[in-house]
């Protein structure tokens, strides 16, 4: 088979090499391709891409003297080619769900793409999909990606906010062990990112939705903490054990269950509880904001967790054992900081009236119940029998994340 084709001016140092490959990919390997041309080195620099290349000249272009070091020249069309794709596979389909399984060998290479062979094995410790996946990833990281708020913006930071003295230092308790919690919340999913294989691709972007929404919390707790001018207020060692046993947890699906299911599943109720005791409308405001991406965060884990115990029965095993485990490991210390449950018992009551106190004390009883109700929810739709769900449900920790 024979090709031509026109370089005019062009030299293979500007853009040349383009034409004379597009016309090579044409042609099958023996096929024979000439290059006509003005540019005075063509023949010289053809020569030494066709080496580089796995191509040759043909052998009367290269004893011909004819024409000096301008065209034409005539290429014969090598095999490397044809060999550098033979052993590549599609990384999966672009289109549609990921495969069952990513190949680490796939590496970085975009879901779908034409992978060549060789190369280092991306070192991503999930690579199965039941043990990663919900139906839900896409429309979840569509709605985080639709939703996401300026905090400079999305506050008011500049409203009066007129809170009396002990009430506001409540507030500032509240925002200090928030904070905490979001750090946490923040390392967990961006430590699970790490590990996965970008394949799922969906996932990966819901988990840098995650981290980033934890972001914006961190940033508005903090911020509406030091409103009054500071100092921000405890962190009790019980707390910080309780978010450190989530930091430890090592499988995805155990850590999205404890971290989203459990614990972001009973801060649904603490946020909600924040916002509609709030003094002023900031802090109404953060909790209000935090809460819409807290809920999707947990619709994920909850998702997830489900998708894979509907694959594999055995799984609710494993998660049962995590609770239990995180629940030894925390047996010796305090849970919740007893700063924590009086701000929240001072913010529902308003004032130090023993009638108000009362109140308070009553309303963080009820948030308690229905954080208790939710998680036992929860733990029912993955697939627990009601009984166990109220047993589960008990065991976990006292700090609410
Ligand atoms: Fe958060
Ligand atoms: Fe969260």
């Amino acid at each position: 088979m024979r090709a031509t084709t026109d370089l005019d001016g062009l030299g293979l140092d500007d853009g040349g090499q383009l034409l004379v490959d597009r016309a090579l990919a044409a042609l099958p390997p023996g096929g024979r391709l000439t290059v006509t041309g003005s540019h005075p080195a063509l023949r010289v620099h053809l020569a030494a891409w066709c080496r580089e290349h796995g191509h040759r000249l043909a052998a009367d272009t290269e004893t011909s003297a004819a024409g000096g070091n301008a065209g034409p020249v005539e290429i014969v069309k090598g095999t490397a080619d044809e060999q550098r794709w033979r052993n590549a596979k599609r990384a999966g389909a672009a289109e549609g769900p990921p495969d069952k399984r990513a190949d680490p060998r796939w590496g970085l290479a975009a879901r779908g793409a034409l992978v060549e062979a060789g190369g280092l094995p991306i070192g991503a410790e999930w690579t199965e999909r039941e043990h990663v996946w919900a139906d839900i990833a896409p429309r979840l990281y569509a709605a985080a990606a639709a939703g996401a708020w300026d905090p400079a913006t999305a506050v008011n930071w500049t409203a009066t906010l007129n809170v009396p003295n002990e009430i506001e230092r409540a507030v500032v308790q509240l925002m200090t062990y928030l904070v905490e919690n979001e750090q946490a919340a923040l390392i967990i999913p961006a430590r699970l990112l790490g590990q996965l294989h970008p394949h799922f691709r969906e996932v990966m972007q819901l988990l840098a939705t995650q981290a980033a929404d934890e972001a914006r919390h961190v940033e508005v707790f903090t911020r509406r903490g030091l409103l009054s001018g500071g100092p921000l207020g405890t962190s009790s060692a019980g707390g910080r054990a309780s978010l450190q046993t989530l930091l430890a947890e090592p499988d995805f699906t155990t850590a999205s269950f404890l971290l989203s299911v459990l614990g972001e599943g009973t801060f649904l109720d603490l946020l909600r509880f924040i916002h509609e005791h709030a003094p002023d409308k900031v802090t109404a405001d953060v909790a209000r904001l935090a809460v819409r991406d807290e809920a999707r965060h947990v619709a994920f884990g909850v998702a997830h967790t489900a998708h894979l115990v509907a694959t594999d029965k055995s799984y609710l095993g494993v998660l049962r054992q995590s609770v239990e485990r995180r629940h030894s490991a925390l047996l010796d210390t305090a849970g919740l900081n007893t700063e924590v449950f009086d701000s929240l018992v001072l913010l529902a009551a308003g004032s130090w009236e023993p009638a108000a106190i009362s109140r308070g004390w009553r309303a963080v009883r009820d948030l308690q119940a229905s954080m208790d109700e939710g998680r036992r929810r929860r733990l029912a739709y993955i697939g627990f029998p009601a009984d166990e769900a109220a047993e589960l449900s008990a065991l976990h920790t006292r700090n609410f994340m």
